[in-house]
């Protein structure tokens, strides 16, 4: 059975909340998912993933979370990683106070492409307030997934 891997990126414990409550909402559409610390896990095992939604914060200026970075550098610095076989999708959790908005996020969401990922839906970068915003992503995201997961 296909499993939809939540990797979260944080660092004071928003987007693993938020990780968890998208977990949730998969669940109750009959949608299997797993969240997963991006800390515990090895960067190499996105390889062996088909279905991944990242969900992370910014630090720094524009850094991955601690736990994140590993990820970050694994997925930027390596040449030859085949992910042409992974959907995904990416949200984003920022503040635009700063001036590198979201750029974790955005990172993430480019290299992943760049090794031949497929996007399920369009990133969602969340500023302070992005309840309206979320909804409307995860509609879609739940729609698409369904879909694939059918076919
Ligand atoms: C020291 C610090 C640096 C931050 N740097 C950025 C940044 O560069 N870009 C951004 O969009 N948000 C930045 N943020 C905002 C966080 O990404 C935002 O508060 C997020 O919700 C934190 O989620 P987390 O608890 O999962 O780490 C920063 C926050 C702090 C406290």
């Amino acid at each position: 059975m296909n499993v939809i891997n939540i990797l979260f990126g944080s660092q004071s414990g928003n987007a693993q909340n938020l990780a968890h409550v998208i977990g949730e909402a998969l669940e109750n559409c009959g949608i299997s998912s797993q969240v997963i610390d991006m800390g515990e896990i090895d960067p190499e095992s996105i390889t062996e993933m088909k279905f991944v939604l990242v969900v992370t914060s910014t630090y720094g200026d524009g850094e991955p979370p601690d736990n994140a970075s590993e990820w970050m550098s694994y997925l930027k610095f390596q040449d030859k990683i085949d992910l042409s076989h992974l959907h995904y999708s990416v949200l984003s959790l920022g503040d635009s106070y700063y001036p590198h908005f979201c750029q974790c996020g955005k990172d993430f969401d480019q290299y992943l492409s760049k090794h031949g990922g497929h996007l399920l839906v369009s990133r969602l970068d969340c500023d302070l307030y992005y309840e309206e915003q979320y909804q409307v992503w995860l509609e879609a995201l739940i729609k698409v997934l369904k879909n694939k997961l059918q076919g």
